[in-house]
């Protein structure tokens, strides 16, 4: 394991002044090639108009994929600080499911054309920190405590498919979820560190933790150029772009269906929610020893979480209210 902070020699040289400027270069003299060829080549193929870097064709592309996934329900809930250790232990397994099948494709399409310049598996690879995280989670026996829901088996599959026959399209799917960790994905570490009062030491948020990134802007400009350097014609350009756009509706059903799960009885759910009774507080009574509150399993925390009073003013005010009204009842029916 890297200090934290160290850059990897790859990853530092290309950060650099020298290799800023070799890069924003390249980039520019991409842009200008790639226009100049999209031009050509709309005007042959009568094609629609789309930017032509990679990067911003990507970000253009799932725009609106990337709203409809904000808005999930679950993910809605978790930006309010309403997600419970049950649910983010979900979440945590199916993304374990999900990188695993990535990191492995990625590692067979490592010198692929396609692939080789967006390979950074010593900073970006999520697998060994997902392991530590639900050995944290779950303990020692995490593998038996874990199962794959419908949903994520569906997104493992595309992306064992696209790994073995169209790896040409990995880059759409490294980019969705690699790209999406550094962005909104710090978003939601912080929330859950704070709700689920994980130890700020960063035992069970290894997932979101990237060692080998100082800095998520600069290493994202970075990765932007180097899709942008990775030739592809018009067509296989759109063709990453449709992958894209499934691989966030592949990430919108895997929410949609933890959703569904969490909402039903703890004994209907899938077998990664259900813990042996001497694991289910496991995550907590580790997390206690580092914070002051416990979060029991299942339990829905909210940023404006009060402890014993109820949490909405409503409900406080009809209590008050009501007690209020008692005490003068008593009062008069004394007198
Ligand atoms: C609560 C949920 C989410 C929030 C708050 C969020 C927030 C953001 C923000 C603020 C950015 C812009 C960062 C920047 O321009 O540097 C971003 C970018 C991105 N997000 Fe999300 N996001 C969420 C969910 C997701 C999901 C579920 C995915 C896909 C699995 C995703 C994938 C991406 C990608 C790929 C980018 C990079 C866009 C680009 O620059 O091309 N995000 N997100």
């Amino acid at each position: 394991m890297q200090e934290k902070g160290c850059l990897t020699p790859r990853l530092h040289s290309a950060l650099t002044e020298e290799g800023r400027r070799e890069e924003d270069n390249r980039g520019a003299q991409k842009k200008k090639e790639g226009k100049t060829r999209e031009m050509e080549d709309s005007k042959a193929h009568g094609s629609e108009s789309m930017p032509g870097d990679l990067s911003e064709a990507l970000k253009e592309a799932t725009k609106e994929v990337h709203e409809q996934a904000e808005s999930t329900e679950f993910m809605k809930n978790f930006q309010k600080g309403q997600v419970s250790l049950r649910e983010f232990k979900m979440v945590m397994a199916s993304l374990y499911y999900i990188y695993s099948a990535l990191e492995e494709e990625i590692e067979h399409n490592k010198d692929h054309p396609a692939f080789t310049a967006v390979y950074f598996p010593s900073e970006l690879h999520r697998n060994a920190a997902l392991q530590q995280d639900l050995e944290y989670f779950y303990g020692p026996s995490w593998r038996e405590e874990i199962s794959c829901p419908e949903a994520t088996q569906k997104y493992v599959d595309r992306l064992h498919y696209v790994g073995q026959h169209e790896p040409e399209l990995l880059v759409a799917h490294a980019y969705t979820r690699y790209l999406g960790d550094l962005s909104g994905g710090q978003v939601l570490k912080k929330i859950a560190q704070k709700v689920l009062h994980l130890p700020s030491t960063g035992e069970g948020l290894e997932f979101f933790t990237f060692e080998g990134v100082s800095s998520a802007t600069k290493f994202k400009q970075l990765y932007r150029s180097r899709m942008n350097s990775i030739e592809m014609d018009p067509t296989m350009k759109k063709r990453v772009l449709e992958e894209a756009k499934r691989a966030f509706l592949l990430n919108i059903q895997v929410f949609e269906e933890l959703q569904k799960l969490v909402s039903q009885p703890h004994e209907n759910s899938h077998p990664a929610a259900q813990q042996k009774p001497e694991l289910r507080t496991r995550g907590t009574s580790r997390t206690h020893e580092h914070g002051p509150v416990p979060v029991k399993e299942g339990e829905k925390t909210s940023l404006t979480h009060t402890g014993m009073l109820p949490s909405t003013p409503l409900v406080r005010w009809i209590l008050a209210f009501s007690f209020l009204v008692t005490t003068v009842a008593v009062g008069l029916f004394a007198m």
